[in-house]
């Protein structure tokens, strides 16, 4: 196996993760429940989707607050305390305002008072792109703690009255943090990409400058999640394979050597198609889709999250992870447990 950084002047540098957290709020909306609220069935979505149920955060519960709660945790495991962390970096497409940034919001409520604090955005592929970022920090010596979270209260965006969208998205948090480590590999290569043509196919067009909100814009739904879901879907599969076959082509490594691969938790047609052009395994692929379904920028840091908690990851062990959203963006990481 090879390390691509290695090539990069980092000398005896390498980005561990050192601790991983989420947090999902509590309150569950089952396929049963949305049968009452929109024309749609449990076998619809269970067939088209994979998805049985989604969380759903309280009224007065932010990004912010599911983003600090996923970060308690990772911090917890990696034995962090607030003031240690020297950035945050938080990757939603729900931010609690559009500004401050979340990760402002976030510093506050951890007590991070040494840390600078983003936001960044690239939709469902945000973790991906956050934990390279994160990582440069680590790499260059220019910080010791990151904190990188994907969180979203992606039920503040969906339309509740369009069966096309609202079955399908959920709120929750995932956290990691990153720091040097001796004799350690950690993230080995993320690869990320983008293709603004489509930008299109999913998108909320309204709150930005090019549509700020109006009494007119409300009412004409700007300010909801669109998608095409078809379009979108192909995109998905297509990006997913080709950036996860770079990420394992950039390690010298197939897809037998990675013990456990983590796909955006979108559609469960989606991981299977996936999972097979890629030749993995239903015992590598870890899916929790069906619990929490799509949490965007959160999905593949709950996962992560929960791959560890189950117990199937040892040190050392090879992850894939592998993200596609609105943008178009997309990304896969290889990352040594
Ligand atoms: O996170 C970013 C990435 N997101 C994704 O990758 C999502 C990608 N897209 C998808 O997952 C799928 O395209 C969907 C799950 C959104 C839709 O599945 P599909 O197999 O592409 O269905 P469709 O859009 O072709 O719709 C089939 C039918 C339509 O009815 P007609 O036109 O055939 O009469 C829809 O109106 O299913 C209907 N439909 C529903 N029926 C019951 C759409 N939503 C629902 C619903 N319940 N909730």
């Amino acid at each position: 196996m090879k390390n691509p950084r290695a090539r990069h002047n980092f000398v005896g540098r390498t980005c561990s993760i050192t601790g991983v957290g989420s947090y999902v709020p509590e309150k569950i909306l089952t396929n049963a429940e949305l049968e009452k609220m929109v024309e749609t069935s449990d076998e619809w979505i269970t067939t088209r989707t994979g998805i049985k149920e989604r969380r759903l955060a309280a009224a007065n519960e932010f990004t912010s607050d599911l983003a600090a709660k996923a970060a308690a945790r990772a911090m917890e495991m990696a034995g962090v305390t607030a003031d240690q962390i020297d950035l945050i970096i938080i990757a939603t497409l729900t931010p609690d305002m559009p500004f401050p940034s979340t990760a402002c919001l976030v510093q506050r409520k951890l007590g991070a008072v040494r840390a600078a604090a983003f936001d960044i955005e690239a939709a469902c592929s945000g973790f991906i792109y956050a934990l390279e970022i994160g990582q440069q920090f680590i790499l260059s010596r220019t910080c010791e703690t990151v904190l990188v979270v994907g969180a979203e209260k992606l039920s503040s965006i969906v339309n509740w009255k369009d069966r096309n969208t609202c079955v399908l998205f959920g709120d929750g948090a995932g956290a990691a943090i990153l720091q040097h480590r001796e004799n350690s590999h950690g993230l080995l290569t993320a690869v990320m990409g983008a293709d603004g043509n489509k930008a299109d196919l999913l998108s909320m067009p309204g709150g930005g400058s090019a549509c700020p909100a109006t009494a007119e814009s409300v009412a004409n739904g700007m300010h909801y999640l669109r998608m095409d879901g078809k379009e979108t879907f192909k995109n998905a599969v297509n990006a997913m394979v080709s950036a996860a076959n770079e990420a394992m082509r950039r390690c010298e490594i197939d897809i037998t050597q990675i013990k456990c691969v983590i796909p955006h938790q979108a559609n469960q047609r989606i991981v299977d198609a996936v999972g097979d052009r890629l030749k993995a395994t239903p015992e590598q692929l870890f899916i929790n889709l069906h619990k929490y379904g799509n949490t965007s920028a959160a999905s593949v840091a709950i996962a992560l999250d929960e791959a560890v908690a189950s117990g199937r990851l040892q040190r050392g062990d090879l992850i894939l992870l592998v993200v596609f959203g609105a943008g178009l963006t997309w990304g896969a990481a290889v990352i040594e447990w």
